[in-house]
């Protein structure tokens, strides 16, 4: 008997040993790397105390918020910006942590890429911007930003995608994906309407639901509905009265109801303004508020965050319940797993050879020929001396703008890009021209460059002008820079003219050369008075590591430049819709958007206003040919689903050069018969192709019954009606090569 019990005895303390050894490796079902996401999130939010759930929705830090160490839940971490990976910062500071060894590649603006036309650019800039920001143990990216380029004052112009919704939706889907593949969230930015610098924290926008529609929400939508962006970065500005991070119909009835996006909403930095509406309107984390972090206050600042003890208050008073904090947390936690918790996340990479090339590649294919009479470009082989005139050629413009500031591993200036290009062969010489802001540090991030020169601008100008007389070619690289009232964050441009006396820099050297090549490093249109007197012109963007070997790339013709304008240059400042009519710029208070969804070329083409450069404009180093266009009916039917394709369109692209070049083609709509006001024409397809001397390729566009919609108000909903509508074939908005047109039953 007794071995009996002996034996159960054994028996039993082995099951139970067994079961709590079995218990012990079963891992709770958040910490499964191979449990779908969605039983993870549930999983950890059923474990999480009160404090928890409030503790992840807010920072901890300038860029970190904290997770749950008790479960083992990671934190985030968060970093700028779109175009490279900001420095690491000090705990609650802007300043950088004076590391050394975050240095980064930093990619062309995404000015920039937009104007490449290449969605291939996008996904290869989305990767190896990602490849980084894994590499440095990121799990958000703040960026891209797709704001619409309303106005060429807009000192943010040169982050974003362009005037057209359409380009930009194209361009920002590849971004996000490519980015994402990487374990890495991207927080598209800055939702909505942030299309002004000087008063972004007060501005309260508003505007027809058409213009938000089909001009301002588009690139947004496809970031979330095709992109699947995982974040979104709620703006400063109010629309409509309420501020845009807690939004009810931004965040919650269009982003959330209407898109279905699970993803958080992250606040920009100081963006939340109250606990009542960003309880209720859509915000899930919140950053920046103003905190002087640990030195004041509370025994840590962070609690005074909006979201964050006035919060926990009024729910154990019993005012609000836990379903939106439960909604929240479920988003963050989405967030975490997705990214820093994303057993499957790559290792990434930093500053790789293949960072360079994809930053170099995308800054050749970026870069934009706008005029080149007597085929002035490329340089002349025989040229035996080049003289590069103007301070943009030597400054460094990675340092600055903003947020988007880089520390990089390096940055090829347009001087030293030419001069190694041509080596010894051909002398390169260097005058200053003009002198514009010496300065160059930001965050604590500094230049190292001593650009101070006390020479008066007459005498900057008779330097350049001598020596341009004797010089074979003449290349003036001038624009703006990333200095206050230029192309940076929190101000705004105060004039369309180019700063610090460069037209008459270059009315002068026009008087001594005829082979006089301007060079535009900038984000933004400039007004250029003397256009008539110089043989070309080339917009060359802030093209970041790279900029000197692909401006000396192009120049050169070692490169057929292949960009597109992503948005429409002026002649003057009033030909924008949005200057017209004495509008008031910027706005402190409230502003109506009256240029509606007559922004860019639609407003140009409203008002049959000739644009000194049009949207989709770019000249090659050989030309192109179009024909036969073929539409696949004369008449078709709109179906049931508004993304079903109801007509092809097809047409043939030759090389009627004798080099290989890259040619973007067009394909604009417009409605003949519409019972609405509507734009002349509008974007809805683009594909750029490579074509050898004499060869040719057909491309066939898709066509949907989304191309031919406008929001109706009236209905707000989208409406095709039936009718005569062109299918315009384009080699850029002003330049329509073929035409046909087709009913619409
Ligand atoms: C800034 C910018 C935003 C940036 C954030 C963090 O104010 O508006 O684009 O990502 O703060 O630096």
């Amino acid at each position: 008997m007794k071995r009996l019990f002996t034996t159960l005895a054994v028996l039993f303390v082995g099951t139970i040993t067994m079961a709590t050894a079995q218990q012990a490796n079963e891992r709770p079902i958040y910490l499964d790397p191979d449990a779908p996401i969605e039983e993870r999130v549930e999983d950890a939010l059923s474990r999480m105390t009160l404090r928890e759930k409030m503790a992840i929705i807010h920072a901890q830090s300038k860029f970190s918020a904290p997770g749950v160490p008790r479960l083992g839940i990671s934190e985030i971490w968060c970093t700028d910006g779109p175009h490279g990976i900001r420095p690491e910062v000090m705990w609650d500071e802007w300043d950088q942590a004076r590391w050394t060894n975050d240095s980064c590649i930093a990619y062309p603006a995404l000015t920039c890429l937009a104007a490449t036309w290449n969605r291939d650019c996008a996904l290869s800039y989305g990767r190896s911007i990602g490849e980084e920001a894994r590499f440095r143990d990121k799990d958000v990216l703040l960026g891209p930003g797709v704001n619409i380029y309303r106005t060429p004052l807009c000192g943010r112009n040169f982050e974003y995608m362009g005037e057209d919704p359409y380009l930009a939706s194209e361009m920002v889907v590849p971004y996000v994906k490519g980015v994402q593949e990487q374990g890495v969230a991207a927080c598209v930015k800055h939702y909505a309407l942030n299309n002004e610098e000087q008063h972004r924290h007060t501005v309260d926008v508003s505007l027809s639901d058409r213009a938000l529609r089909e001009i301002y929400l588009p690139a947004f939508k496809a970031a979330v509905t095709e992109g699947g962006a995982w974040s979104l970065m709620g703006s400063y500005n109010k629309y409509r009265g309420t501020y845009a991070c807690h939004n009810h119909r931004l965040l919650v009835e269009i982003l959330k109801q209407e898109w279905g996006f699970d993803g958080a909403v992250i606040s920009d930095w100081g963006g939340v303004h109250s606990t009542e509406e960003a309880i209720h309107n859509g915000l899930d984390m919140e950053f920046g508020t103003w905190t002087d972090g640990l030195r004041e206050g509370a025994s840590n600042a962070y609690d005074n965050y909006y979201m964050a003890l006035p919060y926990l208050k009024l729910i154990e008073s019993g005012e609000v319940g836990t379903e939106e904090l439960d909604d929240k947390v479920r988003r963050v936690l989405r967030l975490t797993f997705r990214t820093a918790m994303n057993n499957d996340k790559p290792y990434g990479a930093m500053c790789s050879e293949a960072h360079s090339l994809a930053a170099r590649q995308i800054a050749e294919e970026g870069i934009v020929l706008l005029k080149n009479h007597n085929n002035n470009l490329p340089i002349a082989p025989d040229a035996k001396r080049i003289l590069v005139v103007g301070e943009n050629a030597i400054k460094m413009m990675t340092v600055g703008g903003g947020s988007s500031s880089l520390k990089v591993k390096y940055e090829c200036s347009p001087l030293d890009g030419i001069r190694n290009y041509y080596g010894d062969d051909v002398e390169v010489l260097y005058a200053r021209g003009y002198v514009g802001d010496v300065t160059g540090d930001y965050n604590g991030v500094v230049t190292g460059q001593n650009l101070v020169d006390k020479r008066s601008p007459k005498r900057l100008i008779a330097e350049a002008v001598e020596m341009a007389r004797e010089a074979d070619h003449v290349i003036f690289i001038g624009g703006l820079n990333k200095s206050n009232n230029q192309d940076c964050e929190g101000t705004d441009r105060r004039s369309l003219d180019l700063p610090y006396n460069q037209d008459a820099v270059i009315e002068e050297l026009a008087e001594v050369s005829d082979n006089l090549t301007v060079v535009f490093v900038s984000g933004n249109a400039v007004a250029m008075p003397w256009i008539d007197e110089v043989e070309s012109v080339v917009q060359v963007w802030y093209l970041g590591s790279e900029a000197g070997n692909a401006i000396a790339n192009v120049l050169s013709g070692e490169v057929n430049p292949s960009g597109k304008l992503p948005f429409t240059f002026g002649v003057k400042l009033e030909d924008y819709m949005a200057h017209a009519e004495g509008a008031k710029f910027p706005n402190p208070k409230k502003v109506f958007y009256h240029d509606g969804i007559f922004v860019g070329y639609r407003g140009f083409e409203k008002r049959e206003i000739e644009p000194l450069f049009a949207f989709g404009h770019g000249l090659s180093y050989t030309t192109f040919e179009y024909s036969n266009l073929q539409l696949s009916a004369t008449e078709a039917v709109a179906g049931n689903r508004i993304d079903e394709t109801i007509l092809e369109a097809t047409v043939t692209i030759t090389n009627r050069g004798d080099r290989a070049g890259k040619e973007v083609v067009q394909l604009y709509i417009s409605d003949v018969e519409s019972s609405v006001i509507r734009p002349k024409k509008e974007l809805k397809g683009f594909e750029k192709v490579e074509l050898q001397p004499g060869e040719s390729k057909t491309i066939t566009f898709s066509l949907t019954p989304e191309a031919l919609a406008f929001y109706n108000e009236n209905s707000s909903s989208w409406t095709v009606e039936s009718g005569e509508y062109r299918v315009l074939i384009s080699a850029s908005s002003a330049d329509i090569r073929l035409d046909k047109s087709f009913t619409l039953r």
